[in-house]
């Protein structure tokens, strides 16, 4: 295997530190030659690049993987698709919604699969809650609550963030929201407000949202950058679902508490820190593994890959939709009118 890692900031040393450990050779490109030299001196690179499309023309590759901010993702994805490749992209996956089918269209016309980078749903933790859904522990689920507050200073690493006008929602909003379709399914109505807690950025920097599930369930959804935490879970998601034969708990330090039939088991989730990696970071970081374990898998049997880019214009459309419900103060049903 031999893929192409476009985009080499801040999270893109995960990827290809991940990628080395899957055995697989990637070849680097960005704009920024130092910046892909620097993860190439860490980690190795079978060649550098500083022009994407140059690279799709002259490397023989078996799949793309961007790791690029979101302006740049349809036209990499168009390029990718249309030399044939399958393709990861990272989220937020498209600026808005017909950016995204647009990206989704080409990637069937080329016949390749598309995958979007939301590595929360491949959280160690996350699988586990999945798990005792799936066998049933908690019954029929009528409740969820997923959670991801903290005070980490995240524009330290990710300065971009604090200029952006929409930030909670389109920068982990994606995640958490691909979480609560993942434990509880599609959403037919949902509810939000915004706020804007720190002075020094310029988007919301907290959002909290009331969802209704095609299966019956309400969910709370809950993001917040501005949270005085002692101790700070940072960047640990927690989550509740409730349910008629008893409730499954992921509480901080990956405590996972499934109560079922009137009896509590109660374990740790917590994933291993990868070799390449180091605490708070290691839940992420091992999701990155998985999710990339999960991609070459879906190469080899043919599988569709999760979530899929159509899948996840699901989860863009509750974000849009969210950001519409707090302006107007109501809530929004889907499907939505035709021209909303
Ligand atoms: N899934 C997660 O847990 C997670 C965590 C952090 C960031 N992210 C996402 O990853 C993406 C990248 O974030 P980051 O913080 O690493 O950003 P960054 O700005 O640090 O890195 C992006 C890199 O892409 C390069 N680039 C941009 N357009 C390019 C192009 N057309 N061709 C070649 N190179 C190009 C830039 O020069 C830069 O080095 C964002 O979409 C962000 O939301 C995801």
């Amino acid at each position: 295997m031999r893929g192409a890692l476009i985009g080499c900031g801040f999270f893109a040393r995960n990827h290809l530190a991940a990628w080395r450990g899957l055995g697989v050779d990637m070849v680097l490109c960005d704009r920024v030659r130092e910046r892909a030299e620097a993860l190439g001196a860490e980690f190795g690179a079978a060649a550098l690049w500083t022009d994407a499309a140059a690279m799709l023309a002259g490397e023989r590759l078996d799949f793309v993987d961007i790791a690029t901010t979101v302006e740049s993702h349809r036209a990499l994805v168009e390029q990718a698709a249309a030399r044939g490749l399958p393709t990861i992209c990272q989220k937020p996956f498209a600026l808005d919604l017909d950016e995204g089918r647009a990206m989704v269209a080409a990637a069937a016309r080329a016949g390749v699969p598309l995958l979007v980078h939301e590595n929360f749903r491949w959280q160690t933790p996350m699988l586990a809650v999945a798990d005792a859904l799936t066998a049933g522990a908690v019954g029929r689920p009528h409740f969820g609550r997923i959670s991801f507050r903290h005070g980490f200073d995240i524009y330290a690493n990710q300065p971009y963030l604090a200029t952006e006008p929409r930030l909670a929602l389109v920068d982990v909003g994606v995640h958490v929201l691909d979480l609560a379709r993942f434990f509880l399914g599609d959403v037919t109505r949902l509810y939000a407000r915004t706020q804007r807690l720190n002075p020094k950025v310029a988007g919301e920097d907290a959002a909290t949202l009331v969802l209704d599930h095609a299966g019956g369930a309400v969910s709370t959804v809950e993001i917040s950058f501005f949270s005085r935490l002692d101790p700070d879970p940072f960047p640990q998601t927690l989550v509740r679902i409730e349910g008629d034969r008893g409730t499954v708990e992921l509480g901080q330090d990956y405590r996972l508490s499934v109560t079922s039939a009137g009896r509590t088991a109660v374990r740790s989730v917590e994933p291993a820190v990868p070799p390449w990696g180091a605490r708070p970071w290691h839940a992420i970081q091992d999701s990155v593994v998985n999710i990339e374990r999960h991609f070459l898998d879906c190469l080899r049997t043919g599988a569709e890959p999760r979530p899929s880019g159509a899948d996840n214009l699901k989860t863009l459309e509750l974000v849009f939709a969210a950001y519409d419900s707090a302006a107007r103060g109501e809530a929004v049903a889907f499907p939505r009118e035709a021209g909303r």
